[in-house]
């Protein structure tokens, strides 16, 4: 932050906690905070907002006041002082005090780092002091007069991962591998879909993790075709495949895996061709994840080897290259293969610089995840293919020494998978 925030370029921060959604009349959704907040500060209590002074190298911050009625409900706040004591503020002061204190803080800065359009309502708040400054011109006051995304800086940041990062994606995805193995072992046809994501969720929390990182899709037969599969409600048979898509957070890091095996411990012989063809693109596609390339050209490999598989299948014809050229995989495979991977699932951080792909770079964590799915109304295709929905997806470690995959301990190859099941 102090780079953005450098020293004569007169800017201010500012940077507010996540919002509170009321989910009905006096009960809140589960909180989480802000991610470029927590990044910054580690602070994870609503009601609060971080200031950064660029000239001055100070850290402001507005915080919930302790409040003894208030914390025997929700449990203890840090004040005032405890941001000062614990989280490294320079100035605190109490969140109803923002309306007066904010315009003095942007009064007479030149540059204004706030992400506008995410939080109407403190949108309005920050408007309201800028202009709070402009009326008092005449004064001799001057106000921001460029209003910067600060993610251009703090997403930068946090799209490259250090070692404290790391540590806490190696422990959730570590977690993760746990709650997969036990799926993989448990699952039994007869049972729910829902059972299998309880011991997910049992799992994740019993290793520690706060939350999972997105809802979990477990997905069984068909279910295994619809990208974001949610219900989570059909009784398994011993003729479907089981795609898992779960992963933890923790300590506000992610994982994102799928695995996909079978229900009654035996591919089909379509269901374990198609397995292999996922498999060889995913193989392709983390080999391809090296310092220089793109996501694009990760993306490439899959497209490439899975519509080459497609056609020695019989379930595409034609050229190749032609095929590829026309999108005809896009029927079978219809995502992107990566996404940035950290705070977020979704993580954060340009994909392109200056209209062109990003080149890849040591430190940044994407996910690498082709798939096939074969709708179940696919007419084009036998009977014997549809209905099969398979995904396997790791995060991987950009590094100078080649891709790392973090979550390589849980078993993908057709052998492992089924000892896994068995
Ligand atoms: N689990 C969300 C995704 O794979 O992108
Ligand atoms: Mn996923
Ligand atoms: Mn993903």
């Amino acid at each position: 932050m102090e780079s953005m925030l450098a020293k004569g370029a007169n800017a201010v921060a500012v940077l507010p906690a996540a919002p509170v959604f009321v989910r009905n009349n006096d009960v809140d959704h589960e909180y989480r905070q802000d991610s470029d907040l927590f990044y910054l500060t580690g602070f994870d209590e609503p009601g609060s907002v971080l200031l950064l002074l660029a000239d001055e190298k100070k850290c402001v911050m507005f915080v919930r006041p302790r409040d003894p009625e208030r914390e025997i409900w929700d449990g203890l706040r840090a004040g005032v002082d405890g941001v000062k004591s614990h989280y490294g503020a320079d100035e605190a002061f109490k969140i109803t005090e923002l309306g007066d204190e904010l315009p003095k803080l942007l009064a007479n800065k030149k540059s204004l780092f706030f992400r506008l359009g995410r939080d109407r309502a403190f949108d309005d708040r920050v408007l309201d002091a800028i202009e709070n400054a402009r009326r008092r011109a005449r004064l001799g006051f001057s106000w921001p007069t460029e209003i910067v995304d600060p993610g251009t800086v703090v997403h930068e940041m946090r799209l490259f991962k250090h070692t404290d990062d790391l540590e806490a994606m190696k422990r959730a995805a570590e977690i993760t591998k746990e709650a997969h193995l036990r799926a993989m072992s448990a699952t039994k046809p007869g049972m729910y879909e829902y059972e299998v994501e309880a011991l997910l969720l049992e799992t994740f929390r019993r290793g520690g993790s706060e939350r999972p990182a997105y809802g979990s899709i477990v997905g069984s037969g068909a279910n295994a075709t619809v990208l974001h599969y949610r219900s989570n409600n059909k009784k398994m048979e011993a003729t479907d495949l089981l795609l898992i898509d779960a992963g933890c957070e923790y300590g506000y890091y992610a994982s994102d895996v799928t695995r996909t095996f079978p229900v009654g411990k035996k591919f089909s012989r379509e269901q374990q061709a198609i397995y292999e063809l996922v498999l060889e693109a995913h193989t392709a596609s983390i080999a391809g994840t090296k310092v220089g390339a793109t996501i694009e050209q990760v993306h490439k490999e899959s497209v490439e080897v899975i519509t080459a598989g497609l056609v020695r299948l019989g379930l595409l014809s034609g050229e190749v290259d032609k095929l590829i050229e026309d999108n005809a995989y896009k029927a079978f495979f219809m995502h992107r293969t990566s996404h940035w991977l950290g705070m977020d699932v979704h993580d954060v951080g340009s994909y392109y610089v200056d209209g062109k792909a990003r080149e890849l770079a040591s430190g940044m964590v994407l996910t690498v995840e082709p798939g096939i799915y074969i709708s179940k109304d696919n007419d084009k295709v036998g009977p014997e293919w549809r209905g099969i929905g398979v995904r396997i997806e790791d995060d991987i470690l950009v590094s100078d020494e080649g891709p790392i995959n973090l979550t390589v301990a849980i078993p993908s190859s057709v052998e492992d998978v089924l000892r896994a099941c068995a």
